[in-house]
């Protein structure tokens, strides 16, 4: 039985991860979850998975390069999928050191718990181990309304602290291929939606936010545009590059879905009008009217986009969901689990943890 480390799996993208290949591969895998639980990482996640025998939580931070190599000690770890990691720009804006720790420190300590696990006296690695490094297009910068799009070959030039750290753990990574043979694939994914979203990202921020009847902030013009993918075919793609993708490649993930701000905005408001029943008080607070103009985020990225030719055609995937039937389901989610993002609001998700495993 192959067993995973996934670091980060009670995030938004992990926990979806985690679904996605147990739906996939159910109890012919074996999945460690690792995660420092921050602000980010909420175990109510993973309800429905957390008593399977083939799944074990593990509470720790990736810059604990003990408890890392603990982990690979005693485990026979066969893939690491990595995706923990500080991932909201605004906050890496306000307070960057967190985001080198855990971005680039904390992925040399799992390049190197891996790489020591795995490498054999004569410097060859293994057979069938490899590592998935998770990373973002934002590592390539701003595209201008009239530019093409981002590939693999595009130079890496960041502009976020976040970005920045994303792109330094790229390299690290890149660095480990180059230099020991390291069995690992870099993913560059656009941006993600869908269910466990934590309502700090803008599609859940203003599902929220409309459903409350409050303020829906815009940045700036509200013009710059991102590249919409729905989370599952993101952990559909991430699989895929693992058990079909060339070692030591980079694959770009899009969603051939770019859409300006604003426009996201508008889409979400009618949906929740059409989604939303008859008599709802609801229906009453979810309004165009609630559409606020705020200063600009600094360094704004204009344009994200993403041209997935080569996954394309080395490994056949492409997005499958279309924007329309996905934020209805991103909704239908919201909708079905108010309680999760009542706790995720409250703060009262933090507790779970402690009800759960103390
Ligand atoms: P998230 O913020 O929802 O989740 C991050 C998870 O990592 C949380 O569970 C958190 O507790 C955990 N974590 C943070 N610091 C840690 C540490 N020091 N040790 C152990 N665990 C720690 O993030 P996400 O949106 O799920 O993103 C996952 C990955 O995908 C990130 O690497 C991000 O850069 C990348 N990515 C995200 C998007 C997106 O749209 N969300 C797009 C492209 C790439
Ligand atoms: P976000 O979800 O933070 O993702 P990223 O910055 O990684 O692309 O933001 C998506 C876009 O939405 C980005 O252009 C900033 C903008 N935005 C707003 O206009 N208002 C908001 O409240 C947020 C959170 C984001």
């Amino acid at each position: 039985m192959r067993t995973y480390l996934v670091t980060g799996g009670a995030g938004f993208i992990g926990s979806n991860y985690i679904h996605y290949m147990f739906k996939k591969y159910n109890n012919e895998i074996r999945i460690i979850n690792v995660d420092a639980l921050t602000y980010a990482g909420n175990l109510e996640n993973l309800k429905e998975v957390e008593n399977k025998e083939n799944y074990t939580f593990v509470k720790a931070d990736i810059c604990d390069k003990e408890a890392i190599e603990k982990i690979f000690a005693e485990n026979e770890i066969d893939r690491v999928v990595h995706f923990a990691a500080e991932s909201h720009v605004d906050r890496s804006i306000k307070n960057p050191e967190v985001f080198v720790q855990t971005n680039v420190l904390g992925t040399l300590v799992m390049l190197n718990a891996a790489k020591n696990a795995w490498m054999l006296e004569d410097g060859s690695f293994k057979e069938d181990k490899k590592f998935l490094h998770v990373s973002t297009d934002e590592v390539y910068g701003s595209l201008e309304e009239d530019d093409t799009f981002f590939y693999e070959t595009t130079p890496i030039d960041p502009h976020s602290p976040y970005s920045a750290s994303k792109a330094s753990s790229d390299m690290l990574v890149k660095s480990y291929i180059d230099t020991y043979k390291f069995p690992a694939n870099i993913t560059n994914c656009s941006n993600n939606y869908g269910p466990y979203q934590f309502p700090e990202k803008l599609i859940p921020l203003i599902i929220n936010n409309a459903l409350q009847g409050k303020k829906l902030p815009v940045y700036g013009t509200g013009t710059n545009v991102r590249d919409w993918l729905y989370v599952d075919d993101h952990a559909k793609a991430i699989d895929m590059v693992q058990e079909n993708g060339r070692l030591g490649e980079r694959y770009n993930i899009g969603g051939h879905n770019e859409k300006q701000n604003i426009e996201i905005i508008h889409i979400i408001l009618d949906t929740l009008q059409e989604m939303l029943p008859e008599g709802d008080e609801r229906k009453k607070l979810v309004s165009k009217d609630l559409i606020t103009y705020v200063e600009d985020r600094k360094g704004h990225d204009k344009r994200y986009a993403i041209a997935p030719d080569k996954i394309k055609e080395e490994i056949g995937w492409y997005p499958e969901t279309m924007f329309k039937d996905g934020i209805k389901l991103t909704i239908k989610w919201y909708f079905e689990n108010e309680d999760w993002l009542k706790n995720v609001t409250s703060g009262d998700y933090q507790k779970y943890y402690q009800d759960m495993y103390q």
